[in-house]
């Protein structure tokens, strides 16, 4: 894999082909006749999503009187196939129902979080991972996932950084269209496809202040160039469904922004998939200042081509008289119920309305094995002094395991498990390690949880620290501190975490923290206590074994940063993509040295914070590996681009250490003089490769002017001539440009 391009191509050409299967027209033409043959009543229905009750008999009643366009959180097949059942036997035209759940990393065998998932930097274990999510959650009857959200994310304080897959643009368009195909497959109309849904549309992670459901501001050129690209990807990936955000932009929330979903979506896009509001957004759209009350609401929706109403029952209670005032066209409801239908024409439906029974759907050895390479590759090394790790227990010793995260099942399950939350089959790094043979565990956790304060715990860890010979100390946070609603201001490690750190430091045995959380953590000052640093966001079942596997060594570290770490929570948002501003920063003064009565000026005028520099802790794209790679100069095939021409960009990475080990070679490209100010670097593609020990491999890219682009006033995208800089480089900040021209 290197260019989106080619990665669309390759997935257009799969989902082209399916819908090549059967003529559109066909689907079109059944559409057209179901739709002729429907009551307003029925279409309206149509357009409704509850959320499931069961088999009770408003459940029931709801279906029978055709309500149920879709039901949510339902995942007893049984009740699934009555429910569903009710509505083909015993509604007047039989239209299924599509059952829809949050799957969002895994049903029952829990890939790791999505921001997890972006750092192995590897599309096909994304892919698989879905794989395992849509094929366990059809067992249930789930045909629809909301999932995967591809909301650029850049402010660690949003709890729903987590659901993401970070910061870039790029990245995120990519993970996103593999999680696409993982979970539709080429033919949605398999039973164990189901239809992804790309959400929020849009903004949403740009919530000010990192506050969830926050407003923002966000120009529509920087819609264009960072918010957009993820979605129109998904779009062009064939991505069946999409989800409006909870956000207003500039003062208009989604659900009822025609610019986003009519212009944007429709026109530019030509998107013919069905677009669901968010929970009760709709109705949200009143607290909101922006509608006065819920039929307001449902008329502002509905004309701002919402099809779907989740959960605040605007459509089913004021569409119709809404019709009959003139306020929402007949046609506006057709489009809808148009796309609505279509949906389930493509999953099926009408065809295959049931879940089939499966003997032993769930925890298949080989989902479990997927789970395990998915942790395994989203692990990421943060430092490693002295190669600390991997631990060498060849000779005898033991071994302490400490911390809140070392033996809690729910926790590192991660957010939004609606159907595993307690970890049933998770194997902990301590089960783990306990398995290893000949490995000596002692086990003491010093604190319980994350938020623990226990002085008593970490003294009995201290004691047990002076008799092991190297201590792996687990921290983190809980899973229930990140995910939708849990944001933090703080990004230290909850509770008495850091005592517990600089407590086992003190003991001066090899230290080595691995931490396992929701977002990334200022966690500067634990770092430099410890010996080494895996950081794994919550990584679900197989974190345990993974883990297990990087500690001693029958695995290597290859995870990269998806997102950049910053020092102090007052940096956020801050990501490497970053315009480089007229005053970068220069000569940066740490405010403890600024000399008592110092003159306005004297710690200079440039772009950086007095307690916290520029820098980040950690940049996007970093990771270590043990061993060492050295990248060669990048070789271009010309130092000029022409327009409809392409430059070759070749680059030789040499494994200089004593372990084969995977790279990912990151290539970025800054276009130093431009109409609209460019961000300092930005990335184009990568590869992630095996490099054995003490050989080289060369990756290879290739650049068009599109990839160059940007969004000008006109709000048109194009690259623009003159010298650009390119890098092939292990992380965001690495590396030494060099210059080619577009001409
Ligand atoms: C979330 C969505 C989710 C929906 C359905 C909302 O609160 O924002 O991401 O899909 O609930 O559960």
């Amino acid at each position: 894999m290197k260019h989106l391009k080619e990665l669309l191509a390759v997935g257009m050409g799969a989902l082209l082909l399916a819908s090549c299967a059967k003529p559109k027209d066909a689907t079109e033409a059944k559409i057209d006749r179901l739709l002729s043959q429907m009551t307003l009543e029925e279409k309206i229905g149509q357009m409704n999503q509850i959320s499931s009750t069961g088999l009770s008999d408003d459940m029931k009643g709801q279906v029978r009187a055709g309500l149920a366009g879709s039901i949510l959180n339902e995942v007893d097949v049984d009740v699934v196939n009555e429910l569903q059942r009710i509505a083909v036997e015993e509604t007047r035209l039989g239209i299924p129902i599509v059952f829809a759940r949050d799957v969002i990393h895994g049903f029952k065998t829990i890939m790791p979080i999505p921001l997890g998932q972006a750092a192995t930097w590897n599309p096909a274990v994304v892919e698989a991972g879905a794989r395992v999510a849509a094929d366990e959650a059809s067992a249930a009857g789930v045909r629809w996932t909301f999932s995967p959200m591809i909301d650029v994310s850049r402010d660690p304080r949003w709890g729903r950084i987590a659901e993401s897959y970070g910061e870039d643009t790029y990245l995120s368009a990519v993970m996103g269209v593999a999680t696409v195909r993982g979970y539709q497959t080429d033919n949605l109309a398999d039973p164990t496809a189901v239809a992804a849904c790309a959400k929020h549309f849009c903004g949403y992670g740009v919530a000010e202040g990192g506050r969830d459901y926050n407003t923002t501001w966000i120009p529509e050129i920087q819609l264009r160039d960072v918010y957009f690209p993820p979605f129109q990807a998904a779009a062009e990936a064939g991505c069946a469904t999409f989800m409006c955000s909870f956000n207003d932009i500039d003062g208009v929330p989604s659900s009822g922004n025609s610019f986003l979903n009519v212009d944007v979506l429709r026109r530019e896009w030509g998107y013919d998939g069905m677009l669901v509001s968010d929970w009760e957004s709709i109705a949200n759209m009143i607290p909101h200042g922006y509608c006065a009350d819920l039929k307001d609401a449902a008329c502002k929706a509905a004309n701002a081509a919402v099809d779907m109403d989740m959960a605040s029952y605007a459509y089913v209670s004021h569409l119709k008289e809404l019709v009959a005032e003139g306020q929402v066209s007949e046609r506006a409801i057709d489009e809808a119920v148009r796309n609505v239908l279509r949906l389930k024409f493509r999953l099926g439906l009408f065809d295959n309305p049931y879940a089939p029974k499966r003997d032993n759907p769930y925890y298949k050895e080989e989902a479990l094995q997927t789970a395990r390479q998915a942790a395994v590759e989203s692990a990421v090394l943060l430092k490693n002094e002295g190669n600390t790790l991997p631990l060498d227990f060849n000779r005898g010793g033991s071994l302490l395991v400490t911390g809140p995260l070392a033996d809690s099942p729910r926790d590192q399950m991660g957010t939004w498990c609606f159907d595993n939350a307690g970890g049933d089959h998770a194997v902990t790094p301590l089960q783990a390690l306990r398995q290893v043979d000949g490995l000596r565990v002692v086990y003491e956790p010093g604190l319980t949880y994350s938020r623990d304060r226990s002085q008593a715990g970490i003294r009995r860890a201290v004691r047990a620290a002076r008799s092991a010979d190297a201590v792996v100390c687990f921290v983190g946070e809980e899973a229930i501190l990140s995910g939708e609603g849990k944001c933090r201001a703080d990004l230290s490690l909850p509770g008495a975490q850091s005592e517990l750190i600089e407590a086992l430091a003190a003991t001066g045995k090899p230290l080595v923290l691995v931490v396992m959380a929701g977002r990334p953590l200022t966690i500067g000052a634990e770092a430099q206590l410890a010996d080494a640093v895996l950081f794994q966001f919550h990584a679900g079942t197989m974190a345990g074994p993974a883990l297990a596997d990087l500690l001693l060594g029958a695995a290597v570290p290859s995870g990269k940063l998806p997102v950049t770490f910053p020092t102090m929570a007052g940096q956020a948002p801050i990501y490497y993509a970053h315009k480089n501003t007229g005053r970068p920063p220069m000569g940066v003064t740490h405010i403890d040295s600024i000399p008592v009565g110092a003159p306005q000026f004297s710690v200079g005028a440039s772009s950086y914070y007095l307690d916290a520099g520029a820098a980040p802790l950690f940049p996007f794209g970093y990771g270590l590996s043990y061993t060492t790679f050295e990248y060669g100069k990048p070789r271009l095939s010309s130092d000029r681009l022409t327009e409809g021409g392409t430059l070759t960009v070749a680059c030789d990475i040499t494994n200089t250490g004593s372990r084969d080990a995977y790279e990912t070679a990151q290539l970025y490209t800054r276009d130093l003089v431009a109409s609209h100010c460019q961000p300092v670097r930005l990335l184009r593609g990568f590869e992630k490769v095996l490099v054995p020990a003490g050989e080289t491999r060369t990756v290879t890219f290739t650049l068009t002017p599109d990839d160059l682009a940007f969004c000008h006033a006109d709000m048109r995208t194009y690259a623009e001539p003159g010298e650009f800089h390119l890098w092939v480089s292990t992380d965001s900040q690495s590396g030494t440009p060099v210059s080619f021209e577009y001409e």
